[in-house]
């Protein structure tokens, strides 16, 4: 094997607060990338439950929030050492994305001021000094500090992954939120447009928590034998954010708590696998809609005003490409596939691609790092809205 470059541990634990997954990467450039090892470490259920009431404004107090911070910080560096013993490879730096708290990237008023705000938790400085290696982290802000929405940031990625010169490929990420990353044939990066879909995994974790105890839904059993009760659907298929275009962003402040019990309550007295068919009928149809109506229909993203779609057969898509921990639930992806096969769509999983599905997002955050590291804005632009291109994250050195 090549001895160039540098090993860089990519480390995520999204908005579905299962764990820390940790992928170890070689990178000699951008373009050159390649996968050593991943692992995931699951969050004990005190730590789920304390990282989930802290993303509840209700629940959330600030002496928490700050243990917390330096708390899921030495979790990570233990998952980063973990992985480094069992693939006997040191990192030269790590990319973390931390813990998102709170995500708004849609300018509001606050105190007489229009803010956009987010908030990933887990210290970079606390990782730098278990590990003795430089860390990037917080890699959102910088991107709506220069107009963007903060995410999605993973297209950077997709992008040098998946593209084709002949292929147009969706990247679909099914996580706790859902977001699609649509590259057309022989795209530029500024050509891609990705943007969140809507829930993946959470409303599902959440009725399958509620409605049988267990945290998430293994392998889309319940939902399996349950029936899709039609009119709920359609009613939340109805919410305006699933029609706004992109770019746009979605969150646990979207199809959190609250989302949750108004699902449970439209479903009355249907038997409980009904409602996890519903839950994950919700996610299959708004990524299938999706697809449709701003990939498969060519809308142009409002992210850059210049940006233009070119000839229609760039645009036609023929892959889409799972990732994430709903590519194992076969019921969902069963689901997705019927929904998508009239729009020609075959689906696939970032596994054949020599990106294991729970790996990817980690890989991403190694990427981005190393990005960052040798200076390199990293943000797509197409995809964040932002106005300039931002070199993301910062860097606690060791
Ligand atoms: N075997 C499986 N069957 C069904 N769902 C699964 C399976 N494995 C993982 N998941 C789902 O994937 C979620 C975690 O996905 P992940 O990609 O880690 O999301 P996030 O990035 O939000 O943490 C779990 O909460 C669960 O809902
Ligand atoms: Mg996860």
């Amino acid at each position: 094997m090549s001895k160039k470059g540098m090993i860089v541990a990519g480390v995520m634990s999204g908005t579905s607060a299962d764990g820390i997954d940790v992928a170890l990467v070689r990178i000699g450039g951008p373009r050159d990338v390649k996968l050593l090892g991943h692992a995931g470490y699951p969050y004990s259920s005190k730590v789920r439950a304390t990282v989930l009431s802290s993303m509840n404004a209700t629940s959330a107090r600030v002496a928490d929030l700050a243990r917390l911070n330096f708390l899921l910080g030495e979790l990570y560096a233990e998952a980063v050492v973990a992985t480094q013993r069992r693939f006997r490879r040191k990192a030269d730096l790590v990319g973390c994305h931390g813990q998102t708290l709170y995500h708004q990237g849609e300018a509001a008023k606050f105190l007489g001021r229009s803010v956009a705000a987010t908030w990933q938790t887990g210290e970079g400085a606390v990782i730098a000094a278990r590990l003795g290696v430089p860390v990037v982290s917080d890699f959102r802000p910088a991107d709506m500090a220069a107009g963007g929405k903060g995410a999605p940031l993973v297209p950077y990625v997709d992008y040098l992954w998946f593209r084709d010169s002949r292929v147009g490929r969706i990247a679909q990420n099914i996580g706790g939120i859902a977001n699609l990353t649509a590259i057309p044939a022989g795209a530029e990066a500024d050509e891609i447009v990705a943007f969140d879909t809507g829930p993946g995994n959470m409303v599902i974790d959440a009725v399958t928590q509620k409605l049988f105890g267990r945290s998430f839904d293994r392998d889309g059993k319940i939902a399996g034998v349950g029936e899709i009760i039609e009119p709920v659907l359609r009613r939340f298929l109805r919410a305006s954010s699933f029609r706004a275009k992109p770019p746009k962003t979605a969150g646990r402040e979207e199809f959190g708590r609250e989302f949750v019990s108004e699902f449970l309550r439209s479903c009355g007295k249907a038997r409980k696998q009904d409602v996890v068919a519903t839950a994950t009928a919700l996610t299959a149809r708004s990524i299938a809609e999706a697809v449709q109506r701003f990939a498969v229909n060519k809308i142009p993203t409002s992210g850059r005003r210049s940006q233009k779609w070119g000839t229609p057969s760039r645009y036609t898509f023929r892959e889409i490409i799972l990732s994430g921990g709903g590519a194992r639930n076969a019921t969902l992806v069963s689901m997705l596939a019927e929904q998508l096969a009239p729009l020609g769509l075959v689906v696939r999983f970032s596994d054949e691609f020599g990106l294991p599905s729970e790996a990817k997002e980690a890989v991403a955050f190694a990427v981005l790092a190393y990005e960052t590291w040798n200076r390199r804005p990293s943000n797509v632009r197409s995809a964040t809205g932002a106005e300039k291109p931002a070199i993301l994250g910062k860097i606690s050195y060791a």
